[in-house]
């Protein structure tokens, strides 16, 4: 049997400590929940190093706790060679959508830049996820609704797509 080569998926947000290191997560536990875990591999980072090497901001881990999804993640900085190391690169706002693609140096690494709300049934087009660094808990738990509706769309998708590949 031929092994399947895993999808490498990188979440950005701004500090990653609040939104991508929660979509990463969400993200994790839901492929672990669909038994698909081994076909993913993901990561997550921010446009901006100012957190670098930090947990996860403690809102958003116990927001995620409350709902059974632990946050493990130190953050990291986005580096060039990861638009060519991953094969979606999922940007939670416009802004981090901006910071990514000023990186990429060729088409093949702007075509796997997309905003991770474009995965999200309910969301139209552009939606981004909203910071909720200095806003109150309800703020942590939207983001939370957010992610989880949205990587079950990406799970959705991606793994129609892995069915329907190996159909070929
Ligand atoms: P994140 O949220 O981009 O979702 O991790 C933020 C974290 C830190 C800051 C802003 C947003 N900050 O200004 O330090």
């Amino acid at each position: 049997m031929t092994r399947r080569k895993k999808t490498k998926i990188m979440f950005v947000c701004l500090g990653n400590i609040c939104r991508s290191p929660l979509a990463h997560a969400v993200f994790d536990h839901e492929a672990a929940t669909r038994g698909a875990g081994d076909l993913f591999e993901t990561e997550s980072s921010g446009t901006a190093a100012y957190h670098e090497g930090e947990p996860a901001d403690a809102r958003m881990r116990e927001t995620a706790l409350a709902h059974g999804v632990r946050i493990d993640h130190r953050a990291r900085h986005l580096k060039k060679a990861d638009l060519d190391n991953y094969d979606l690169i999922l940007a939670m706002d416009r802004a981090n959508l901006a910071g990514i693609l000023k990186l990429a140096a060729n088409p093949q690494q702007r075509e796997k830049i997309r905003l991770f709300r474009d995965f999200d049934g309910q969301a139209g087009p552009d939606a981004e996820v909203p910071d909720p660094y200095y806003g109150g808990p309800e703020g942590f738990e939207e983001v939370f609704r957010i992610a989880d509706r949205t990587c079950a769309g990406l799970l959705d998708q991606l793994l129609n797509t892995a069915e329907n590949e190996s159909d070929k």
